[in-house]
């Protein structure tokens, strides 16, 4: 059995190829990129693959039996059309299993809701496929945040509009993992899974930081609009928009959604605490 992974020069598609390689060795994985010279170190094959060039997915998906399509990194719109170049190569050159990473989250109520509401889209079109599917939603990565704490202890703390929200954080360790059996696993068909941990408040995440990096921070929540604002100056009106809408999400519990991943992989999804502590570890 053959298994391409898409993106696979991104740190999610590098996590689920690691997790394939530990499982059945890496002669039957192919890796896709769009800059194929970034997954090289990854030690697969690795084929060209833009998701704006459908030409490039019915090459590289010849002789595959199953895909792993990581969601794309355009605004909604634009990926909706990717996303089925891709759909459409694996139906046209025999690809019998397509996997999905979407996203946990609401689809109409914050400004992130727009990436969201693609990400459904794009389920609907697997689903619609004709082809054998799994869809995983992702958590938000807890990653970002640990990379972050250098500029949290210089800020005084973690500000954020999320109030008391709650999130089932994840990582791409766990997702890389999970990916990996759903991909694998030939009895698990056309299912959609939370792929999310415990969900935690940003007063507790400041919390578990705290126990295992010896930080002190506190959390400081603020107004949607403030929070808005200053991500936007920080970060252009894009970017800052949607990851002032992200954390509106938490705030009216889009995050605290019941998790599948015990159910989706066989075994529990770790403790916020036993992914802190692990990255910490994994970076030393
Ligand atoms: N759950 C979350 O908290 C969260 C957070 C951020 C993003 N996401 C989503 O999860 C996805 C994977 O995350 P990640 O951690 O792997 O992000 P990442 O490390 O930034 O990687 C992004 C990947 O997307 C690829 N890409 C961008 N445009 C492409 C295109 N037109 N065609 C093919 N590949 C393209 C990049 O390829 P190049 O190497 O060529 O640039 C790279 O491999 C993201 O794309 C996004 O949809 C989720």
């Amino acid at each position: 059995m053959k298994i391409a992974v898409t993106s696979a020069s991104g740190k999610l598609g590098a996590s689920i190829t690691k997790h394939l390689i530990q499982e059945i060795g890496n002669e039957n994985i192919i890796g896709i990129a769009r800059t194929p010279e970034k997954a090289k170190h990854l030690g697969v094959e690795i084929r060209q693959g833009d998701y704006n060039k459908r030409q490039d997915f019915d090459k590289a998906l010849q002789g595959i039996d199953a895909v792993l399509l990581v969601s794309g990194m355009d605004e909604p719109q634009k990926r909706i059309q990717q996303h089925r170049n891709v759909i459409d190569a694996a139906k046209q050159n025999g690809v019998q299993k397509i996997v999905y990473t979407s996203i946990v989250g609401n689809e109409d109520r914050t400004a992130f809701s727009p990436v969201v509401k693609s990400n459904r889209q794009t389920e609907k079109d697997i689903q619609e496929s004709g082809l054998q599917w799994v869809i995983g939603r992702n958590g938000i990565y807890i990653e970002p945040d640990l990379e972050y704490i250098d500029n949290y202890v210089k800020e005084g703390g973690i500000k954020n509009c999320a109030g008391d929200g709650k999130c089932a954080y994840t990582s791409r360790e766990e997702l890389g993992y999970a990916y990996a059996q759903l991909l694998l696993d030939e009895n698990n068909q056309n299912k959609v899974y939370n792929l999310v941990g415990n969900a935690i408040t940003q007063v507790e995440l400041a919390h578990l930081i705290n126990q295992v990096y010896g930080t002190n921070l506190t959390y400081y929540p603020m107004s949607v609009e403030a929070y808005e604002n200053e991500r936007k100056q920080a970060l252009g009106d894009f970017l800052g928009t949607i990851i002032a809408g992200i954390y509106e999400g938490i705030k009216i519990g889009a995050n605290d959604v019941s998790s599948d991943f015990e159910k989706a992989t066989g075994r529990p999804h770790k403790t916020p605490l036993d992914m802190i502590q692990e990255i910490k570890n994994a970076n030393i």
